[in-house]
């Protein structure tokens, strides 16, 4: 039995192997449609969400499986001090296989080691977010044809950002790809992170200024100042506007950069943008479901 925790779980060619099946049920969706009939997926959601837990619900329901599960720590028996080893024996019983998001970093882990179905990790505190990150590398490689030979710049709260740590670490794996980190000084990458980068020789720089780094980039990746993670409110307040793309900054970037952003998004891209063929945001929501629909069905073993 295989769990999701890391994208990193899955080599190059496994994930060349989902993605391809992704793109097969955009292709053919009536094909998967009973995929998962009898099937269910429970969703277990101790921290708030809009897009992942939809759009595994969303997936599963594609798959003609069935969704159970709770979207709130606080109507879950977590609130009566239940520990999640427990709520996944728990939850073993009922469903087939599982999505956590956790604020703690690491809670889908010590699921995963009690539990007799496969887990998948939807984002725990400000570790990893891997599904995210397959609905990232999908998008850019269904737009672009590859997931090699890029600059990407990656934009925003690089220090708490889970979608960004998890998306470094996949996309290192590829060819030649050039990264560069733009932040203000408190929320640069993780040391960790740059310490890993460095190790393996791979191409990287730090910078300040979004505008300096535009035109040389392939592909942005824009990101929100993360409140939920800051100690106080103040720091959120002073750095929560640090970067705002719009119309004008897009002018300087290639005519096919793509513009990408997990959600929510909150300032740091003007509504303006959207109407910006190179913004694909929103169609990266699209491709999210047909990810998760792929990886249900890898790890039930239905593919
Ligand atoms: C991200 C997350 O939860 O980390 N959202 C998402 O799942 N698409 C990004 C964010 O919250 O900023």
């Amino acid at each position: 039995m295989r769990h999701l925790m890391n994208p990193m779980d899955f080599s190059v060619e496994e994930l060349n192997r989902l993605f391809d099946l992704a793109q097969d049920i955009e292709a053919h969706p009536d094909v998967y449609a009973h995929k998962c009939d009898g099937k269910k997926l429970a969703t277990c959601f101790y921290e708030p969400s809009t897009r992942t837990r939809l759009s595994f619900e969303t997936a599963m329901l594609n798959l003609g499986g069935n969704v159970i599960g709770f979207s709130d720590a606080a109507s879950s028996s977590a609130s009566k001090g239940e520990s999640v080893s427990d709520t996944i024996r728990v939850i073993s019983c009922f469903a087939d296989i599982c999505a956590m998001r956790h604020p703690k970093e690491g809670a889908p882990m010590v699921a995963a080691s009690r539990s007799s179905i496969p887990v998948i990790n939807a984002g725990d505190g400000g570790h990893q977010h891997p599904t995210q990150t397959l609905t990232d590398l999908l998008t850019i490689r269904a737009l672009k044809g590859r997931l090699d030979h890029f600059t990407i710049g990656i934009c925003g709260d690089l220090k708490f950002g889970r979608t960004v740590h998890s998306l470094v670490n996949a996309l290192a794996r590829y060819a030649d790809i050039h990264f560069i980190f733009i932040s203000p000084e408190e929320l640069r990458i993780p040391g960790y992170l740059r310490d890993k980068l460095n190790e393996n020789g791979l191409s990287f720089k730090e910078e300040v200024r979004l505008e300096d780094v535009l035109p040389q980039l392939d592909l942005l990746y824009m990101t929100r100042v993360q409140r939920e993670r800051f100690f106080n409110e103040e720091d959120y307040v002073r750095l929560k506007d640090f970067y705002i793309l719009n119309k004008e900054k897009m002018e300087l970037a290639k005519e096919d950069m793509l513009v990408l952003h997990p959600l929510p998004r909150v300032n740091e891209i003007s509504v303006e943008v959207d109407d910006d063929p190179r913004a694909v945001y929103f169609k990266q929501v699209q491709y999210g479901v047909y990810v998760r629909m792929a990886l249900i069905l890898t790890l039930l073993e239905l593919a």
